[in-house]
């Protein structure tokens, strides 16, 4: 394989702890790369009134791939508080850098696999109709769109007059005219039909190559009429070229509730970005929750690698680490699969599925032990003997 260069942003908390792991992994994958590593998160807001350095902007526009591992970001208030004295009251507002770059790099396709792991104590089970339990193999991927919608940041309250006349426009606003301007906050739902053509085509593109014989599109357009309306007309469109694969509509609210259900009838299933969001936590319950939530963020050139967790600041300082970097391990196998590596990226899954499968190693979230030191005592293995188990069964 070509020796790659790829940008590491382990940023904070238990991003310091989970990335490295993962380098371990690709390292003994036989994975060669020379890694540049690059700031991002707290310190940098602190430090430097931006918690997304230009330079890191820089060097991920250089090299094009980034393993991302989580930030801390915490309310307005919290925030200008902790910034360095000097950089107070100079007009640094804290905006969340993982958010950034997906619009800075317009990183509109967000991919979340939620895949059963057979073995996983975590696994959802549900009561049989004889009584009995069952374990539906969950296996399906959510494609979010991930840069507009209710995520856009086109919002006001106490809209300007050239906004409130514009809505003033809309036969629908007269039940909202009477109400004092500063009682009305306007939150809008932008959709493209670019964006929608791209998340759709991408997610049938998958749908076909990994053999899922549906594409689900998981939106609410009886009543969002004109932007799921445009999202289900883009899936449809989409489908047109695929015609081994089937084009199923749902809306979000019914389909939260089929999750429970019959959530291993679905394959692919394609969203905007707040729904997206809702529904990819959801499935990722399913199958593990946050221990085991990988995600890719993916742009027309540059693809960013990450876990779907937080910095979980609790036990950052944990020595032994406690954390499971399995969500982390998954990100960094679905950054192999973006570089052409389907190989690698397949045997870091299969070690993966043995160790969880074997069941010996399995870290506190596995055993459903409360978190904390005492978790090792309580037979939790640490990050660290977890990351050990899966590179020793690559070696194998
Ligand atoms: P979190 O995801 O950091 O942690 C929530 C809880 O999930 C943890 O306390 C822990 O019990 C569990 N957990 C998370 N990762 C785990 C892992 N790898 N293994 C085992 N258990 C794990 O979310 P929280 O506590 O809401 O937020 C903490 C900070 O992280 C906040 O500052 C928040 O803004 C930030 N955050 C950053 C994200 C990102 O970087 N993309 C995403 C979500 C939150
Ligand atoms: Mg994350």
């Amino acid at each position: 394989m070509t020796r790659r260069s790829v940008v590491v942003m382990p940023g904070d908390g238990i991003g310091n702890v989970v990335l490295p792991e993962a380098q371990r992994v690709l390292e003994a994958a036989g994975f060669e790369a020379e890694w540049i590593p690059a700031g991002i998160g707290w310190e940098h807001w602190v430090e430097e009134g931006n918690p997304l350095p230009e330079r890191t902007v820089e060097l991920i526009a250089e090299h094009k791939v980034a393993l991302f591992g989580a930030i801390t970001s915490k309310p307005k208030d919290k925030a200008a508080a902790e910034i360095r004295d000097d950089l107070k009251d100079k007009g640094h507002v804290y905006y969340s850098p993982i958010v950034g770059l997906r619009q800075r790099f317009d990183l509109d396709v967000s991919i979340r696999p939620c895949i059963t792991f057979p073995g996983n104590p975590l696994n959802f089970i549900r009561r049989g109709a004889d009584g009995g339990v069952e374990e539906p193999r969950v296996d399906t991927v959510i494609f979010r769109q991930n840069t507009e919608g209710l995520y856009g940041g086109v919002e006001w309250t106490n809209p300007p007059d050239q906004v409130w006349e514009a809505l003033n426009t809309h036969p629908r606003f007269a039940a909202f005219r009477d109400v004092p301007r500063e009682d009305l906050a306007v939150s809008t739902r932008i959709f493209t039909r670019e964006k929608c053509r791209r998340i759709c085509e991408q997610a049938f593109a998958y749908a076909a190559a990994h053999g899922y014989r549906s594409v689900t599109v998981c939106e609410k357009p009886n009543v969002i009429r004109e932007t799921s309306g445009m999202m289900l007309a883009e899936g449809r469109r989409a489908q047109k070229a695929y015609p081994d694969i089937q084009l199923w509509d749902t809306n979000i609210d019914a389909q939260m509730m089929w999750l429970t259900k019959n959530p291993e009838d679905y394959g692919v299933v394609v969203a905007g970005n707040m729904f997206g969001d809702i529904i990819s936590d959801g499935f990722a319950g399913l199958v593990g929750g946050l221990g085991f939530a990988a995600s890719a963020n993916i742009g027309r050139e540059v693809g960013v690698f990450e876990p779907t967790h937080g910095s979980a600041p609790k036990y950052a300082d944990l020595s032994p680490s406690i954390v499971n970097p399995i969500a982390m391990i998954l990100s960094a196998a679905m950054m192999l699969d973006w570089l052409g590596e389907t190989e690698l990226a397949t045997r870091v899954r299969g070690a993966v599925a043995s160790v969880i499968a074997d069941g010996t190693v399995r870290t506190y979230d596995m055993l459903k032990l409360r978190g904390g030191p005492q978790a090792i005592a309580q037979g939790a293995a640490t990050t660290e003997q977890m990351t050990d188990a899966v590179i020793a069964t690559l070696r194998g």
